[in-house]
């Protein structure tokens, strides 16, 4: 196994990343690593000579009263996963290098942020966009990797990518399920056993209107009204935040569902929000 440099400062992190062999791959992450993080880095791991890794909780992604500061943090089991990957350089910068004294420049998406989790999560996709763009300046990767379960994070990162011309590939990873079909998320350590055995309905439902729409069903108002339908008939559903079935690239919902359609939601099992998607094929 080959031995893995874990940087601390901006300043490191772009020299580590300029001397490095290219083509790079970064796998931006929040920590917490699950298999879904791990498929990103074993396909960076394919496809690059050098594989970066950047660990940091950012807070400018999250509102008031969200879970920043409980967020789940493990860095010693992140750091073991990530040598048994082959990971060749991770960086784990404190939230002063980010954002130090002074810092006033940020990267403010258009309308594709204001809608589904932006329209919930107000400032989120500024927060996100913000600093992905200072992790690619920092690194210069050729490829930068992130999962297809934050559906519209990808929707967003491939728009500003191309807006701003920053010249890398965005490889979307197809989103890992548990095998009752709950998408991998960080969050999911959060659920009692209770809200556990509960949380498959949200796939279960985006499922049930997949199927439908396979079967001939085209109507978007029919699919999303699926959706519901599963989701309120599940106790522990206390609230959804949005239903929705919209074009894969602009986020409008739409009248008529058809390949590339995205089927969305973000549900409340208690304090739990989470999110599952499916594109249309
Ligand atoms: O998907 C995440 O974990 C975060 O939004 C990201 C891309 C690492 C930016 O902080």
């Amino acid at each position: 196994m080959s031995s893995m440099r874990i940087v601390e400062s901006s300043q490191e992190m772009v020299r580590a990343c300029r001397q490095a062999a290219h083509p790079l791959g970064l796998v931006p992450t929040m920590g917490a690593l699950h298999q879904g993080h791990l498929d990103l880095v074993r396909r960076a791991r394919r496809e690059n000579d050098t594989v970066a890794v950047s660990i940091f909780v950012n807070p400018a992604q999250f509102g008031a009263g969200e879970d920043l500061s409980k967020y789940p943090r493990d860095l010693d089991r992140d750091l073991d996963l990530l040598q048994r990957e082959n990971t060749d350089l991770v960086f784990v910068p404190g939230p002063e290098d980010v954002y130090p004294p002074g810092f006033d420049t940020w990267v403010d998406m258009g309308s594709l942020a204001d809608k589904l989790e932006g329209a919930h999560r107000p400032g989120h996709f500024r927060g996100v966009a913000t600093v992905v763009t200072k992790l690619f300046n920092l690194a210069r990767p050729e490829r930068a990797y992130f999962g297809q379960k934050d559906g519209q994070q990808t929707v967003v990162v491939r728009r500003f990518v191309r807006d701003l011309a920053m010249g890398l590939e965005v490889v979307v990873v197809p989103t890992v399920r548990e095998p009752d079909g709950l998408a991998l998320s960080s969050r999911n350590v959060y659920l009692t056993p209770e809200q556990r055995r509960a949380a498959p309905v949200i796939y279960r439902a985006i499922r049930r209107a997949e199927e439908s729409w396979r079967a001939g069903e085209r109507d978007a108002a029919t699919l999303r009204q699926q959706i519901r339908q599963v989701l309120e008939a599940e106790p522990l559903v206390e609230g959804i935040d949005y239903v929705s079935a919209a074009d894969g690239e602009s986020l409008e919902e739409l009248e008529g569902a058809g390949p590339g359609t995205m089927l969305s939601t973000a549900v409340l099992l208690g304090q739990v929000r989470l999110i599952d998607n499916v594109i249309l094929e």
